[in-house]
């Protein structure tokens, strides 16, 4: 009888501790529930310690759980700011908080804005960013002086954008830029981007029977350019191609006798900044009659040299950007997809390449 009531106790403790251990675990399951579900141990171990109920799940908090970056007073901007699978994006986000920035502008930033424009951001006081960040060409760096340049020539943003990077706030010739990579077809050569004395290109070859020089690529595209007139009925002589250095010095200097520097520098580049010693450039000249092209050789040249990856360089009305007179004779050969488009949006070589070749 003692036995009996004596098992009988032992199976109700028994089943009381079972009782527990269920209660307990519903509990703990409970509680796991109320977690979010995909923080990573890490994460969640952090969130424990730090105290901090939060119930769904948010990658930016998750990725700030795992760092060292992690800040408690920075949980509600954390959460509305999308997540970027990008280095250092955690510390990037804290510096930009730190600077103001809010969660929306955050994500504007990530989206729009270059590795480098952040990169400049995150060493400038706060900028309003709104008016500039689907600029394709934008200098994060220049803000002050776009805002300057628009104010002060009434122009567009974007106008404003591309000629203050061109420089076009500055007097020429002024913070000259040694041109780095002097054989790309897509070179840049102006007032402001000068190659080094010393430059020749290594491929100059004769452009067809003539004795006049350019690089390979150029010349057979200028003589199927020349070819191309013939066949218009038009007879088109280059007459002046690549230049060397010293060369483009001796006529510049030669001028100077004649003119004043101011004029000179209308129509003639000075050593190191003429298109010519690239080997890319050609005069060119409407039959043995003419000095230079005739208006409707000039007319059919803007319409058909792009074809053979020509431009026209230094056109009608553009003398602001380009720092010439017009110079309906000067093409340059920059490659067939860059001249078509040049030629389509009808703008300067400079702002083209400003816009789509600089920095892309
Ligand atoms: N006449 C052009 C600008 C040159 O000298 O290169
Ligand atoms: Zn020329």
């Amino acid at each position: 009888m003692k036995r009996k009531k004596q098992n009988k106790r032992k199976i109700i403790f028994l089943l009381l501790i079972l009782l527990a251990i269920i209660f307990l675990i519903i509990l703990y399951m409970r509680k796991e529930k109320n977690m979010p579900d995909n923080y990573s141990n890490e994460a969640k171990e952090k969130l424990k310690k730090e105290n901090i109920d939060i119930k769904e799940y948010n990658q930016t908090l998750e990725a700030f759980l795992k760092s060292d970056d992690f800040k408690k007073e920075n949980i509600e901007a954390y959460m509305q700011i999308n997540f970027q699978n990008e280095e250092d994006f955690t510390a990037k986000t804290n510096a930009l908080l730190e600077k103001n920035y809010s969660p929306d502008e955050i994500n504007d930033i990530f989206t729009y804005l270059s590795k480098a424009n952040i990169q400049k951001l995150l060493e400038m006081d706060y900028v309003n960013l709104q008016d500039y960040l689907k600029i394709s060409n934008l200098d994060v760096s220049k803000i002050d002086a776009y805002k300057e340049y628009e104010q002060k020539n009434n122009t567009t943003i974007n106008d404003a954008v591309t000629k203050v990077n061109l420089h076009l706030d500055e007097p020429f010739y002024e913070n000259v830029e040694t041109i780095e990579k002097p054989d790309d077809i897509t070179v840049l050569v102006n007032k402001f981007h000068a190659l080094d004395a010393s430059y020749v290109p290594t491929d100059l070859t004769n452009v067809g029977t003539y004795s006049l020089q350019m690089r390979k690529e150029a010349a057979e595209e200028l003589e199927q350019l020349i070819a191309k007139a013939a066949l218009d009925n038009r007879e088109l002589i280059p007459y002046s191609t690549y230049r060397s250095y010293d060369y483009q010095k001796r006529l510049y200097e030669g001028y100077l006798e004649i003119d004043p520097k101011e004029t000179v520098d209308t129509y003639s580049a000075r050593p190191g900044h003429s298109e010519h010693q690239t080997g890319l450039a050609c005069d060119i000249r409407s039959s043995i009659l003419n000095d230079r092209l005739t208006d409707s050789d000039y007319e059919w040249m803007l319409q058909n040299s792009y074809e053979f990856g020509f431009i026209v360089r230094y056109p009608k009305g553009k003398s602001e950007v380009t720092g010439y007179m017009e110079e309906p004779w000067h093409i340059r050969y920059i490659g067939k997809e860059h001249a078509k488009k040049v030629h389509d949006l009808d703008i300067t070589y400079d702002e083209y390449y400003d816009l789509y070749i600089a920095n892309h």
